[in-house]
């Protein structure tokens, strides 16, 4: 068996990486260890590299479709890591799962209809329905024990006629909750009872840590199926998210002919040679190395979970469930959210995502990526260790 290493510094300086390349402009200096967008810092695996060197080979990249391989990889791939038994017509591809969310938000709905989200959510959630004016109204997670749950009764309280749509985030992003089948079934219900079209975003799925079961929301109930829009896509998982490969399901005929046909009438079910050969490299080949690959980002989670606990106790971070990401929870040290950033950025050289930006819940946090070496890690507990101890 092949031991891959993610041990290895890749250097991403100057090939347009917007989590390198950018800081100068989102964070207002260069000497920062990226720690935020949800990209890793591994290399992309080689069965992926060598299926795209050996089509850049052929040297013709003319006009090109999804054929079969491609079908297959994905229905395979949701077959073994979830037991869902999918239809090929019931899949397309998609230039992106935020740009899915905006068409399936345009085909649906209409201004001045109401989205549902559940901050502190991933912020493309708010701001894509917001650009195409609809209000978003939220149903907040609530802490519960220090876990994150759906709160059933505001969002019955919230819905009225102008609702429209709810965008789930399973897993949850930035929490890494996996939502158990219990919950999925009753959020499912309740919406179909109400109309509410649930646009399941399952991004973040191949990352759910073992003993945390991913339960694909369209799969939970013949109500979630009749009622739900599922994303997906390899590119968190296996670091192609330049290469823009999602794709969408969806098994309720009704919902599939308007979507389908509204991404077929603008031209948006088409993808690149690229997105193609990516995904079905990934999913043909790809399982070992996502267990390694997994295996490391969970020891990262504990590496950070025993530095913060033994050093800056006054930092927690939320258990994720799921995902390269790790939601911290700052609130203890006191600061208002201006000086927390300052704390990360400025005094501990430290580039995270800024809880706020998440919404409402959001406040007091700041997210970060441990997709990413262990010696970067290191480095950037250090750094916020001493940081800390200067306050
Ligand atoms: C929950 C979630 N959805 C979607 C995306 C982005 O997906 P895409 O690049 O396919 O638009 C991200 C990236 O961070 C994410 O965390």
């Amino acid at each position: 068996m092949q031991q891959y290493n993610f041990d290895e510094i890749v250097n991403r300086r100057g090939t347009s990486c917007a989590k390198v390349d950018m800081l100068r402009k989102l964070y207002g200096k260069e000497d920062l260890l990226p720690l935020w967008v949800a990209d890793m810092d591994f290399r992309t695996p080689d069965f992926i590299v060598e299926a795209l060197k050996k089509r850049c080979d052929h040297a013709i990249f003319g006009y090109t479709f999804a054929d079969d391989a491609y079908y297959e990889s994905i229905g395979n791939w949701l077959h073994y890591k979830y037991g869902w038994d999918t239809r090929r017509e019931w899949i397309t591809y998609i230039p992106g799962i935020v740009k899915g969310i905006a068409f399936a938000v345009k085909c649906f709905t209409q201004p001045g209809d109401k989205v549902i989200i559940q901050p502190p959510v991933y912020h493309p959630f708010r701001i894509v329905p917001e650009n195409l004016h609809r209000e978003v109204v939220y149903n907040p997670l609530q802490l519960v024990n220090g876990r994150y749950e759906m709160d059933f009764a505001q969002l019955e309280a919230l819905i009225d006629d102008k609702c429209k749509m709810l965008i789930l985030c399973s897993p949850h992003n930035p929490g890494g909750v996996v939502w158990s089948k219990e919950t999925l079934i009753r959020l499912a219900d309740l919406c179909a009872r109400h109309g509410i079209l649930v646009l399941s975003d399952e991004i973040h799925a191949e990352m759910a840590y073992s003993g945390n079961r991913h339960h694909p929301f369209s799969t939970v109930s013949d109500a979630a199926a009749s009622c739900s829009i599922t994303f997906m896509a390899p590119s968190k998982t296996f670091n192609i998210a330049g290469i823009v490969a999602s794709y969408a399901i969806v098994p309720d005929d009704t919902l599939r002919h308007k979507f389908y046909s509204y991404l077929h009438a603008i031209e948006l079910s088409d993808g690149t040679i690229f997105a193609y050969i990516a995904t079905t490299a990934a999913y043909t080949y790809g399982a070992e190395w996502l267990q390694q690959m997994r295996e490391y980002v969970i020891d990262n989670v504990h590496f950070v979970e025993e530095y913060l606990a033994r050093h800056i106790p006054q930092i927690k971070p939320y258990p994720p469930q799921a995902s390269f990401l790790l939601w911290l929870d700052c609130k203890e040290l006191g600061l208002s959210q201006k000086d927390l950033v300052d704390l990360f950025v400025n005094k501990a050289g430290l580039a995270l995502n800024d809880g706020s930006m998440f919404g409402p819940g959001g406040e007091g946090y700041m997210r970060l990526n441990v997709g990413c070496p262990r010696s970067v890690l290191e480095e950037a507990m250090n750094n916020l260790g001493n940081a800390v101890k200067q306050l």
